[in-house]
């Protein structure tokens, strides 16, 4: 199924209740949450209680994304607070499946990242574990950057290799996803689409999640 996750670091913080309603009018299903500490990545933004206020305020599922260190801490206090899916990268976890497991056991949907430059080897023991793998399709920190395009492939080889497996692992993908490129990253395998730019970049988040849903299905 697939789904457009819009990523609030795009989105006015001023105003974050209307701009997720907007979204959801225009038929988003999840709302995606950026969390950084100026350490794992070169940014910082929201935490536990922002999670905390969103959650109340709609019942879209909250997709928890740690871009932080030593997500094994924190990301139990994620489903907490009020989120349904929490992914953690594999680039900042030795103890992953101990996290994996941890979101799992609290209710959670459990989710593996992995970045640009980060092999679906390190992912050969670890899909297992998860409910969902997060394919960076730009290097984690900042929104409105380039989508790097071998992210395609990587995801086309990703969803052979949970094929291969038997598994039911989803696969979503993030970082300068849009109408243009959506199609092929959802050919090859994606079904989950993180956007921050391209919905909240031109002031009319309903309109510009339905014309992502629209793109996503064109044959490519
Ligand atoms: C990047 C974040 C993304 C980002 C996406 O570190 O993980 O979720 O907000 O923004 P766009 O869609 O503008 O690339
Ligand atoms: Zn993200």
């Amino acid at each position: 199924m697939i789904e457009i996750a819009p990523s609030i670091l795009s989105a006015d913080f001023a105003r974050l209740g209307e701009e997720i309603a907007a979204a959801e009018r225009g038929g988003a299903t999840l709302i995606h949450v950026d969390v950084m500490d100026g350490h794992f990545v070169p940014n910082l933004t929201v935490g536990l209680p922002v999670v905390r206020s969103l959650a109340r305020a709609t019942h879209l599922p909250l997709d928890t994304h740690l871009m932080i260190s030593e997500p094994g801490l924190y990301a139990e206090k994620f489903v907490e607070a009020g989120a349904q899916m929490v992914s953690v990268h594999i680039e900042a976890d030795p103890h992953i499946h101990r996290t994996l497991a941890a979101i799992k056991k609290r209710g959670a949907k459990a989710g593996v990242v992995i970045n640009p430059a980060t092999s679906l080897f390190h992912l050969e023991e670890a899909l297992q574990f998860a409910d969902y793998v997060l394919v960076m399709s730009v290097n984690p920190g900042f929104g409105g950057q380039e989508f790097i395009p071998t992210s395609v492939e990587k995801v086309r080889r990703l969803r052979r290799m949970i094929e291969e497996r038997g598994l039911q692992t989803r696969i979503e993908i993030d970082g300068g996803i849009d109408q243009d490129n959506i199609a092929k990253c959802a050919s090859a395998g994606a079904e989950i689409f993180v956007a921050g730019t391209a919905v909240f970049g031109d002031g009319d988040p309903a309109r510009s999640v339905r014309e992502l849903l629209a793109a996503a299905v064109q044959m490519v």
